[in-house]
């Protein structure tokens, strides 16, 4: 294998050995099948293809100082893709078979989980497609469910070093009662115009306000948003979100560390009041975040060079149970064994 320099991952692709794949064919779901090509053949009216008639999800594997692999609330991921099934009528993967796939597809690439002190984990990527036919704006009849894996580092570069966001009205994510609340690519095309926009700009991802009324705070790209004040943990309430699993899973962790805890409507000006800020995600973990700049108004808010005491302590709780140096407590992480 190759020298892999786990210390200096990026968030990026690569070919790992083994992926897991099944079938969704005349209304049912078939066994999951151990595939080590990167390929896939598909139809070329495939709904995926032409209406966005496909999910996915993120999760994480760590190894811990025990040698063990650990992986994060994957029953959560499995309940989310349902979700977002449901949401774009697609066939919906049984949770259970989910996790089984996931178990197997860590298994089999165990070698590209990266060592405990790297700070890097295994990203896992499970995706649903619509593999059959349609040319009217319709659901397919079958379907291709996808677990592959890869070794990554932190989604933006900086890591747990501050970094700006941007707000620039002009750009929404997702439609009020639209899909923002489900994790299918579409959200994603969306944004990588204002996404490629805020980089250029050097801001690490835009902050997006709610698309009816540009009054609240939504979420980041590919990620929540929370802020701290008085002592109080603070993420926005929105049906045009995504319901972050390690936002849900900071949100214990801050009321257990005795902060109060509030997921509620954002309003914009409520950024002149945070003492710190962050963003995250299973990709993001926690990216702290320094400034916000509203590009409309030429009008920064600042929260400090450094990560805050807060951010600090949410950031090494949650990795703390992630690679097994803290009790599960909650039964969030499943060894692999
Ligand atoms: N929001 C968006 C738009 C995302 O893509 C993600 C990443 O999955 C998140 C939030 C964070 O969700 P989670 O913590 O479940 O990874
Ligand atoms: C994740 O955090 O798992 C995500 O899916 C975000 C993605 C845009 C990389």
């Amino acid at each position: 294998m190759e020298n892999i320099d786990w210390k200096n991952l990026g968030f990026g692709y690569r070919d790992t050995d083994y992926n897991v794949r099944c079938y969704y064919r005349n209304g049912q779901w078939g066994e999951l099948e151990i595939s080590s090509s990167t390929r896939i053949d598909i139809h070329m009216s495939a709904t995926a293809l032409h209406y966005g008639q496909e999910a996915f999800e993120g999760l994480k594997a760590f190894k811990g100082k025990d040698g063990k692999i650990r992986i994060f609330r994957m029953d959560e991921n499995a309940k989310r893709m349902q979700s977002s099934s449901d949401g774009i009528l697609m066939a919906k993967l049984p949770v259970e078979k989910f996790m089984e796939a996931v178990r197997i597809a860590v298994k089999k690439n165990e070698r590209f989980v990266p060592p405990y002190e790297s700070g890097a984990a295994l990203y896992i990527r499970p995706l649903l497609i619509g593999t059959g036919p349609q040319i009217g704006v319709k659901p397919a009849d079958e379907y291709l469910f996808m677990v592959f894996v890869m070794p990554v580092g932190p989604y933006f570069p900086e890591g747990f070093k501050p970094t700006n966001l941007v707000i620039m009205r002009k750009y929404d994510r997702a439609a009020p009662q639209g899909t923002g609340k489900y994790k299918v690519g579409g959200n994603y095309a969306a944004s990588m115009g204002s996404g490629k926009l805020a980089k250029q700009q050097g801001f690490s991802a835009v902050l997006y306000l709610d698309s009816r009324e540009k009054k609240y705070l939504d979420e980041c790209g590919p990620a929540n948003f929370f802020g701290i004040k008085n002592n109080t943990y603070v993420t926005p309430l929105s049906d045009s979100i995504l319901p972050s699993i390690t936002n849900k899973s900071l949100m214990v962790l801050a009321e257990e560390m005795g902060l109060k805890v509030e997921q509620r409507k954002v309003p914009y000006e409520e950024l002149a009041e945070f003492d710190e800020v962050g963003a995250c995600g299973t990709a993001a973990v926690i990216s702290p975040i320094k400034g916000v700049y509203d590009a409309d108004n030429d009008k920064w808010f600042k929260y400090g060079d450094e990560p805050g005491a807060w951010s600090k302590k949410l950031y090494n709780k949650l990795l703390a149970i992630q690679y097994g140096d803290e009790p599960d407590k909650y039964s969030w992480v499943e060894i692999v064994e």
